[in-house]
């Protein structure tokens, strides 16, 4: 097992600057998740790791080993690509031991591990087939036993997944998850779905414009997001941001807007001490933190009515827009709460869940 370190990576194409400055460390066997929006870097980040990209600036470390400049075969690393490339021409066999051949294998050795890494995959029973013949979801299991014959050190992966459909996702997402675990190989997994990268990686980093923007577990990522873009990013429906100012009423804080008054609970008082209540605020509040009266108020919690503007029925629960001064509050509610549109609801804002930026800088006080 190998530890990946990465400093103070660069690459631009020309004026894009597709990765700036990024510094990770990924400790051994780790299974990190790079996870952002189209366009922020992610596939750049991976190919400079694979050495398919000369970096602009900064380093990659293998353990203590600078690979910077490493040719990729030299890298002992695999990846797997967007548009997994199984070759059409080949047999899943041929497919499979192709890195193998390159590298000059003896027969026996390539019959040995095509069959080890076809076992592991579950796709034994495919071997003398093509491509075309298989489903999309054995293609990519093709596309996997491919990418650990050579059993990496490092394996990059990139959105591995997205041509699958929704079912077969949930089902390769636990397999490669499994697999990894057993081969403990050091892996970078990316991919724009949230649900992926939660339900995946034992670290995740967020990127944005080239740049980390949080790098932890997905429990730190949900519940101290460090700005407004991992808080919005993350979680569905999306966290309800609403600016605010800090008033001082009979010696208690309270966060107000026009038709919003939230009381500030002890625990954050300190954070807040040494802000200014002139300048300006976000509040974020999560849809799931906001419970409809008639169901299960938690104990500190701020009232606030209005007209349902619209509600849909999303899987299980109930998403509910909320009419206020300030503008539309999103409500995460049961899928079997009667809701009416135009009618008016009261509703709950936990007071301990909230979550408050600055509004300059975007970043988090709590
Ligand atoms: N070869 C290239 N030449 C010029 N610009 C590039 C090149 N490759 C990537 N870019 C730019 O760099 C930025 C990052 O691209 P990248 O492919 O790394 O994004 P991504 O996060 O993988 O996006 P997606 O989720 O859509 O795959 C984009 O603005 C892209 O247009
Ligand atoms: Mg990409």
């Amino acid at each position: 097992m190998v530890k990946v370190r990465i400093e103070g990576l660069k690459k631009y194409f020309d004026k894009v600057k597709a990765v700036n400055d990024i510094n990770l460390e990924i400790i051994p066997g780790e299974f990190v998740v790079l996870l952002g929006p189209s366009g922020c870097g992610k596939t750049t980040l991976l190919r400079c790791i694979s050495g398919l990209e000369i970096v602009t600036a900064g380093k990659v470390f293998f353990d203590d080993d600078n690979i910077t400049y490493l040719s990729p075969k030299d890298r002992n690393i695999s990846m797997v690509f967007q548009n997994y490339a199984v070759w059409p021409h080949m047999t899943v066999r041929s497919n499979i031991a192709f890195p193998l051949r390159i590298k000059k294998h003896s027969q026996s050795k390539i019959q040995e591990k095509v069959a080890w890494a076809a076992s592991l995959l579950g796709i034994d029973n495919l071997l003398d087939r093509y491509p075309t013949q298989l489903s999309g979801g054995q293609r990519q299991r093709v596309a996997v036993a491919r990418s650990i014959v050579m059993e990496p050190k490092v394996l990059l992966m990139d959105e591995p997944l997205s041509n699958l459909d929704a079912l077969l996702r949930v089902r390769m997402r636990a397999e490669i998850k499994k697999l990894q675990e057993k081969l403990k190989v050091t892996t970078l997994y990316v991919t724009h779905d949230q649900v992926e990268a939660m339900t995946m990686g034992d670290r995740i980093a967020v990127l944005e414009q080239g740049v980390v923007q949080q790098f932890g577990s997905s429990n730190e990522i949900y519940h101290n997001p460090v700005n407004t873009f991992v808080a919005g990013f993350i979680g569905s429906p999306q966290m309800n941001f609403i600016e605010v100012e800090i008033v001082n009423k009979n010696d208690k804080l309270y966060l107000t807007t026009k038709g919003l008054e939230i009381l500030l609970l002890d625990i954050f008082k300190e954070r807040v001490s040494r802000l200014s209540d002139k300048r300006k605020y976000i509040l974020g509040i999560r849809p799931e933190h906001i419970y409809v009266a008639s169901n299960k108020p938690v104990e500190k919690v701020a009232s606030i009515r209005g007209k349902v503007y619209f509600a849909e029925l999303l899987r299980s629960d109930t998403v509910i827009h909320l009419e206020q001064k300030f503008g539309l509050l999103g409500i995460k509610a049961p899928g079997d709460l009667k809701v009416e549109e135009g009618k008016e609801l009261e509703a709950l804002i936990d007071l301990s869940k909230i979550h408050l930026f600055e509004k300059d800088s975007h970043k988090a006080i709590f």
